[in-house]
């Protein structure tokens, strides 16, 4: 008689977004994963951009824990190492707000890219959720840079940005300078890096045309062609990879409550282009998904 084999169900599952990045993990509890489960999860992570596990449940202690399996975990205050874990919350508590970031809408950015080693990953953890509105949105920013035409590449790739104090991610410290376009340290494919739409200029350009070129960009990045939108659910983890994506945030009512875990893992070193970016294969993802 032939033995039902259990051998193809694996104990993953990762199944992506029909968009041009993100997946969903099945993989039962995060507290419970061993290491070759995890070295799965990294790569559909390279491979994503952003992954969502559902049905999450974890303390404090647990979610900082999945955290730094990524890596070490970043302060997002320079000054005080003890800050690794947030809440991203519009709750007040006799008057004093729980959390930052109150109901208003997040703008597009990327993570505290005014620091001169912005994180490589952001993860949130979703304790309670409004009824509507609050959505998260990511847009994948290795296919933003991959279908620009290759005279604007070859100049893109001799720019820099520089970032001040971003008004909408827990930060401190002012202006950074990053490559415009970044060749991501573990993937090898580069990406658009925008940062935050205000409060940055090119520093090679005069200031007029620095605008021109970045208002071009964000309207070519933030296209929905390239936009994964996350309506969340008590009890997801979102993991992103803060080096090649940008997301945002829309607003909720005041009135509802909209609690969640954030932390942000250190990045191996500081955004870079590589001197053969101009002849890198792009990143298959979001090619793909729009089928080019
Ligand atoms: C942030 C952020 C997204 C959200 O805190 O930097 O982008 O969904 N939050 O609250
Ligand atoms: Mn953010």
């Amino acid at each position: 008689m032939t033995q039902f084999s259990h051998e193809s169900i694996g104990p993953i599952e990762i199944i992506p977004a029909a968009t041009a990045l993100g997946a969903e993990v099945r993989c039962g509890r995060l507290q419970s994963i061993d290491d070759t489960i995890f070295d799965e999860i990294r790569q559909a992570w390279l491979d994503n951009l952003v992954l969502l596990f559902r049905d999450q449940a974890l303390s404090d202690t647990h979610f900082l824990e999945f955290g730094r399996r990524f890596g070490s975990l970043k302060s997002a205050a320079a000054t005080d190492s003890s800050r690794q874990l947030h809440v991203v919350s519009n709750v007040s508590v006799d008057g004093l707000p729980i959390g930052i970031q109150g109901h208003g809408e997040i703008v597009w950015h990327s993570d505290m890219v005014s620091f001169f080693k912005p994180p490589a990953a952001s993860l949130l953890h979703a304790i309670e959720i409004p009824p509507s509105g609050g959505d998260t949105s990511f847009s994948n920013m290795y296919v933003a840079y991959d279908t620009l035409p290759r005279p604007l590449k070859r100049k893109l790739a001799g720019l820099t940005l520089k970032h001040e104090v971003s008004l909408n991610s827990a930060e401190s410290g002012t202006g950074a300078s990053h490559p415009l376009v970044c060749t991501h340290l573990e993937t090898g494919c580069n990406a658009l890096f925008l940062g935050s739409r205000f409060n940055t200029c090119i520093n090679e350009l005069p200031r007029h045309e620095s605008d021109i070129l970045l208002e071009f960009l964000w309207l070519h990045a933030t296209q929905p062609e390239f936009v994964w939108r996350h309506r969340w659910r008590v009890g997801d983890l979102v993991v992103w990879d803060n080096r090649c994506l940008l997301h945002r945030r829309e607003s909720f009512a005041a009135n509802e409550r909209r609690i969640l875990l954030r932390t942000q893992v250190e990045a191996g070193a500081p955004p870079r282009i590589a001197a053969d970016a101009l002849e890198r294969p792009g990143h298959q993802r979001g090619l793909a998904s729009i089928g080019r």
